[in-house]
């Protein structure tokens, strides 16, 4: 199961690589991220990106039904997550005070915060119908896409204006 996910995640993280090449637009390859993360993940009803602008968090590309626009920097799990810099890996949201439920199917969230050099980003959310879908594996997995696209947009520091 592990080695079966870790492989999973190296494949997600070329076929990301790959579309992300020679593309400057943050924008774009966040949609690309959010519709390779949902449709090649299994047991997910949301995966997308909030970025980090003056001070709170504003959604960005996403796949799943409409979603809250603007979080508060600690609020919610993404909130939280941006604010410590840290993912959070949340096995039931029902138990995580202070949840911000966009869609009550959510059962189970992963956020992971891009950050570039101590600055925040945003984060990517994963929102599951499943209680403890995500574990370390997909933390880690999830992380070094986080990682890929920071690096990638990190060369084009133009499409970085006004975030985080
Ligand atoms: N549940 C999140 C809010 C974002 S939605 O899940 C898309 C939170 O508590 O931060």
């Amino acid at each position: 199961m592990a080695v079966h996910k870790q492989r999973r995640y190296r494949e997600l993280a070329e076929q990301f690589a790959a579309l992300l090449a020679g593309e400057p637009d943050l924008i774009a390859n966040a949609a690309n991220l959010a519709a390779l993360l949902y449709h090649d993940l299994a047991e997910l009803n949301w995966a997308g990106l909030y970025f980090a602008r003056a001070g709170e968090l504003v959604l960005g590309p996403f796949q799943g039904k409409p979603a809250c626009v603007r979080i508060a920097w600690g609020r919610g799990v993404c909130g939280a997550a941006a604010a410590q810099a840290e993912a959070i890996v949340v096995p039931d949201v029902h138990e995580f005070p202070g949840h911000i439920a966009c869609d009550p199917a959510s059962r189970s969230e992963l956020v992971v915060p891009l950050v570039e050099r101590g600055r925040v980003l945003g984060v990517i959310d994963l929102d599951s119908p499943l209680r403890g879908r995500f574990d370390e594996f997909d933390r880690a997995g999830i992380e070094r896409l986080a990682a890929l696209l920071v690096a990638h947009q990190r060369q084009y520091p133009d499409s970085l204006a006004g975030v985080g």
